[in-house]
């Protein structure tokens, strides 16, 4: 193929119309007369999602609450029945995963649980380039211990600002940490984690890990089972698409059930026992034992039919596509914008296996540059200093969207 044609509209015509997963886009719901590429940020509305909320609604209105209990679906085993169906995407058993609370709630859940500093292991390690939220909630944790967040949370730096080294982070778990929590996907260059290689590091010095997994579980397949990670959480309004401020998840690994979770409450209980009303805590023995309040059922009515579609589409046909898509756009922007007057660069690892579902494009003029795609209607993000947050989605976007917008750049010439 001359390079002509694979710069050409034409190409990305025939990538879409040979798509196994093209059919998705006409059951979702776009902003009127926009490309939407945020789908880290916010996924879209599908109508299956619209449909589950609409039924938790009826629900609502014709059981009152007794819908807690009967009808087809009680909403008293939702948390739980939605955390069986999303296990397959992260390779975890029914019972360790459930959706509950939100990201950082239950981040402080899960590291007040496992973070139990002793004289000789006492330290959390984590990164700089985490969503800032992570690292409150672990200054907060630490100061919960009676410890200072100065000496005893461990950040790893980056040198260039953008991404983590593997190896550095590895070395960086010394004898003294008891806990290292890190993201799976870093939220403003996109890179990906290599989970399994760093989970196995820190077990084999006796170390404890848990990962938020939100810019990753929907667009990348996870194995956290067979990497024996101990915890994960994650939000599900990003590439899961249930919608704003939505349930979040937990995953506890299995060993750990039985440990007693640090804050309880109870929907925690043992299922069955719940009822009773009990003044002493019996906690569930699965990753449910970790909830604390009612869970949000029209916070969760949406994830129902979004998990229904992203488990019809599957996960690793979606992420095929997603990395054929951000492949492609940076494939674009390399032959097009990298050079005068545009002067774009990508801030994303190329390597498939190293980065997530988003692009990191870069330009010292970046607030400027999304101000005018804001005006094309490309709804994207900005995160500064200078880089603007791309996300082709497999189930919303096409290869001939992603061509548009690098043709608008390619149009945009700096005042
Ligand atoms: C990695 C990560 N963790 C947590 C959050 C936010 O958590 P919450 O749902 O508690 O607002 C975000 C938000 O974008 C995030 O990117």
């Amino acid at each position: 193929m001359s390079n002509s044609e694979e710069l050409s509209v034409n190409l990305a015509k025939k990538m879409d119309s040979t798509d196994p997963l093209g059919h998705f886009k006409g059951r979702f719901f776009t902003p009127t007369d926009s490309i939407y590429l945020n789908g880290n940020s916010l996924g879209l509305l599908s109508k299956d999602a619209a449909t589950t909320l609409l039924r938790v609604m009826d629900e609502w209105k014709n059981l009152g609450v007794q819908g807690w209990g009967i009808g087809d679906n009680p909403w008293f085993y939702q948390a739980e029945k939605l955390g069986e169906k999303a296990a397959s995407l992260v390779g975890a058993k029914p019972e360790e995963v459930v959706a509950t609370g939100t990201t950082t709630v239950n981040l402080h859940s899960l590291v007040s649980t496992f973070y139990q500093p002793t004289e000789e292991k006492n330290k959390i390690l984590a990164d700089e380039l985490n969503f800032p939220t992570d690292i409150y909630a672990l200054q907060s944790q630490v100061k919960l211990k009676n410890l200072d967040p100065d000496k005893h949370l461990k950040l790893v730096k980056s040198e260039d600002g953008k991404f983590l080294d593997e190896s550095k982070i590895k070395r960086m778990i010394t004898k003294d940490v008891a806990l290292v929590i890190l993201p799976s996907v870093l939220f403003r260059s996109g890179q990906l984690l290599d989970i399994e290689g760093i989970t196995e590091n820190a077990h084999n010095k006796d170390v404890l890990i848990g990962w938020d997994c939100s810019h990753s579980v929907g667009v990348v397949p996870h194995k956290f089972d067979e990497w024996g990670v101990d915890f994960a959480v994650w939000c599900s309004y990003k590439y899961m698409n249930a919608g704003p401020g939505a349930s979040a998840f937990i995953y506890v690994n299995k060993k750990h059930f039985g440990k007693e979770s640090a804050l309880t409450g109870w929907f925690g209980y043992i299922k069955e026992k719940q009822f009773e009303m009990n003044l002493h805590f019996e906690q569930a023995n699965s990753a449910g034992g970790w909830q604390i309040s009612s869970p949000s059922i029209l916070g969760s009515a949406a994830l129902e039919g979004a998990l229904h579609l992203t488990l019809e589409a599957g996960i690793e046909q979606i992420r095929e596509k997603s990395l054929k898509m951000t492949a492609y756009l940076m494939f674009l922007v390399d032959e097009l914008l990298s050079e005068e007057p545009h002067n774009f660069s990508i801030g994303t690892p190329k390597e498939p296996n190293r980065r997530g579902g988003h692009v990191a494009l870069e330009h010292k003029e970046a607030f400027k540059v999304s101000v005018q795609l804001m005006k094309h209607n490309v709804i994207h993000d900005f995160r500064p200093p200078n880089i603007i947050r791309i996300t082709p989605c497999a189930l919303n976007n096409t290869y001939e969207e992603i061509w548009k917008i690098v043709s608008i750049l390619q149009e945009m010439l700096p005042e």
